[in-house]
């Protein structure tokens, strides 16, 4: 084979044959990088490739044609934008709302007379349907769904998606093709998107879907260039080919999305085959519970009969096919009515306001709690006593409140007002940046709270006694702080009702197995401010026991590698405090052993090899991770640099997995992860 031609590197000496070169080498490079996972450059060499190229276009105007790879980063603009009709028309899909309508849609399949269906589950993206025409492999023509029979024309815009091929990978393509998916915002590129609007100041977007929607239909087409819209095909809706060269994969969805658009140079997503109508439901079920952690939103599955000879035997209604169905997941956001603002004191004095709520099903869970953060929420919500409030829940996370309906409430109804006193002590609450706290140290509530924590698997971990009993010793003052815990006697926890004898001695086993405890652990338990797992262990590698700690001055604390001056102030008021102090001297009266923790070594696999965890992770705790990764020689740092060697993503990975792509440092998942654990 001949050497790869190389082409000039100045675009004044480009012929047009080296344009055409350039043009297709940038191809080749997207689709590494889209469809193979696997680019060949760094993202600064496709940089310099994409600039040549454009050096090139801005000499010769004439050679730069509608599938030029320079198009993608945007510049036209369009004032407004053309009908264009839908042939075949673009349908819409009935719903069902649960797996009782699913068994519905199975059954009148059956008695249309199908036998044993087989089903291609695939994901009901949340975006925007749009359709592609490719005429002689080039796209000609991107509009959104419309009414279904004319949409818009936004080829201008279309022609920005990243991974929209504006050239098939064919070489010698059918005469015209129409391809149809849905346009979305993957959710870490929302956040990085969000985090980018607010450094330059200006509003973060709502949602993903209503942002890829504003894209599309921007007039200038730079403003969709910079969305990160990303695109998934689902159905190839025409193919007018002579050759007929597709004829054997069009028969089956599976084939379309596994063979045809890869063929054609998209990428589509995963996807689920199955026979058994139970299995739909199982997946259908494991798919909604596993929502949360999803690298983008759906609202639900959609179930297709597989083989798409059966599409036209069963036709469609006016405005569906009967040949699937949208199984929907259960609704996450709901309308209901606030009866009340109740405020919490939490274990660092933190006054949290939060809203009941006449209960509501949200995505099959009652709520009937919202937290409503803090006072400037409130006020941004402006809350009204009695107000019809929206609330959201999505994924694991606390139902939030995110509107409130003025429009429903009556006219005499009281603006809610933060509490000015502590619920619990009466004492004025001090403002502290958007917090009010209490600060009283005798704050019956603050303490209590402070003592669950303690107990908590955040804290100590004292497994068997649970928090409603933590209430009750406290309460009946048994015991007044952690502390006590360790001098508690069985006697003492027989005399309240419900406890018997078995119950009492587990409790006590668990209080007595954390009687050598880390000081690590301990630091986190205590809850001094701004020092989590991760600063505690840092903490105790320098400074082995509380006297040292406590003696530590500002500077040596700073000098510490991770350790910032908020946080050596707060460890230095911390131990300032008398009170905290004292509790100490009593823990270790009461018979706990402050240890070190020697870190069990379990192998070399790491050594030199460092690693940085970001985003939510779901199997390990942050700290968890950072330890296994530690037990194996290797080094846990907390931001990305050249050096780093792993990037471990978890959901809703923001600016350090995007740091990682852009140094090119490898990039884990958490299940990835996991397994290189097993080795
Ligand atoms: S198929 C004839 N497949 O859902 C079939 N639609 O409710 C028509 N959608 O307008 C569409 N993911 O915007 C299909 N995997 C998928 C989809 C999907 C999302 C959207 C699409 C459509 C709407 C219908």
């Amino acid at each position: 084979m001949p050497p790869k031609k190389k082409p000039p590197v100045t675009a004044t000496a480009f012929t047009r044959a080296d344009y055409a070169h350039l043009v297709d080498e940038l191809y080749q490079h997207n689709r590494r990088y889209y469809l193979d996972d696997n680019p060949e450059i760094s993202d600064a060499e496709y940089d310099d490739l994409m600039r040549l190229l454009k050096e090139v276009e801005a000499l010769h105007g004439d050679w730069q044609t509608s599938d030029s790879p320079s198009l993608k980063v945007g510049g036209e603009v369009r004032d407004d934008f053309a009908a264009v009709k839908h042939d075949p028309p673009m349908m819409s899909l009935d719903n069902a709302m649960n797996v009782g309508e699913l068994r519905a849609f199975h059954d009148r399949l059956a008695k249309a007379g199908l036998k044993n269906p087989v089903y291609h589950i695939e994901p009901k993206f949340d975006g925007l349907a749009i359709d592609l025409v490719y005429e002689n492999g080039r796209l000609t023509v991107g509009s959104t769904r419309g009414d279904g029979d004319i949409g818009e024309d936004i080829t201008h815009n279309v022609r920005t998606v990243a991974n929209i091929p504006l050239r098939l990978m064919l070489k010698n393509p059918p005469e015209r093709l129409t391809i149809r998916g849905e346009v979305i915002i993957p959710l870490a590129d929302f956040v990085r998107l969000n985090n980018r609007q607010l450094k330059e100041n200006k509003k973060p977007f709502a949602n993903p879907r209503n942002t890829a929607a504003g894209a599309l239909r921007q007039k200038d087409s730079r403003e969709a260039a910079n969305k990160y819209l990303y695109f998934f095909p689902y159905t190839l809706a025409r193919i007018d080919d002579s050759q007929n060269r597709f004829a054997k994969n069009l028969r089956s969805q599976t084939a379309i999305w596994s063979s045809v658009f890869t063929q054609l140079g998209f990428k589509a997503s995963a996807y689920h085959l199955t026979g058994d109508i139970a299995v739909v439901e199982k997946y259908y079920e494991e798919m909604t519970a596993k929502r949360a952690d999803l690298e983008y939103d759906l609202d639900g599955l959609v179930v297709k009969l597989d083989d798409t000879t059966e599409w036209e035997n069963f036709g469609a209604t006016t405005k569906a096919p009967r040949w699937a169905i949208a199984l929907k997941f259960p609704a996450r956001s709901g309308v209901t009515k606030l009866e009340r603002v109740v405020y919490q004191v939490g274990r660092t004095g933190v006054v949290t306001p939060v809203a009941e709520l006449t209960p509501i099903n949200l995505g099959g869970v009652m709520v009937a709690r919202a937290s409503l953060h803090n006072a400037d929420e409130i006020e941004r919500l402006d809350l009204h006593a009695g107000d019809y409030v929206e609330v959201v829940r999505s994924g694991d996370v606390i139902p939030k409140v995110v509107a409130a309906q003025s429009e429903r409430r009556a006219k005499t109804a009281k603006k809610i007002r933060f509490v000015k006193k502590c619920p619990s002590c009466k004492k004025p609450l001090v403002r502290e940046d958007v917090f009010f706290r209490c600060v009283n140290p005798h704050c019956p509530e603050m303490n209590e709270a402070y003592l669950q924590f303690f107990v908590s698997k955040n804290g100590l971990d004292i497994e068997s006694l649970g928090s409603e009993w933590v209430a009750k010793l406290y309460q009946s003052k048994v015991i007044a702080d952690y502390a006590d815990l360790f001098a508690l006697k069985k006697e003492t926890l027989l005399e309240f009702e419900g406890m018997g004898e078995i119950l009492a001695t587990k409790i006590l086993q668990s209080i007595d197995a954390r009687r050598r405890v880390p000081f690590a652990r301990l630091l986190t338990a205590v809850g001094v401010p701004n020092v989590g797992e991760h600063v505690a262990s840092i903490l105790s590698e320098h400074f082995t026991t509380p006297a040292a700690l406590a003696a530590a001055t500002l500077d040596e604390l700073t000098t510490i590698h991770e350790i910032g001056p908020g946080t050596a102030a707060s460890v230095k008021a911390w131990f300032a405090d008398k009170t905290n102090v004292a509790r100490l001297a009593k823990l270790q009266k009461n018979g706990v052993e402050i240890i070190q923790e020697a870190r069990a070594k379990i192998s070399d696999i790491f050594a030199g090899k460092s690693f940085v965890f970001t985003g939510t992770l779901t199997k390990f705790t942050r700290d968890g991770a950072e330890a296994e990764v530690k037990a194996r020689g290797g080094r846990a740092a907390s931001s990305v640099s050249k050096k780093t060697d792993y990037v471990v993503v978890g959901s809703d990975a923001g600016s350090k997995a995007q740091k990682a792509k852009e140094l090119g440092v490898a990039i884990l998942t958490e299940a990835e992860f996991a397994e290189m654990l097993r080795e």
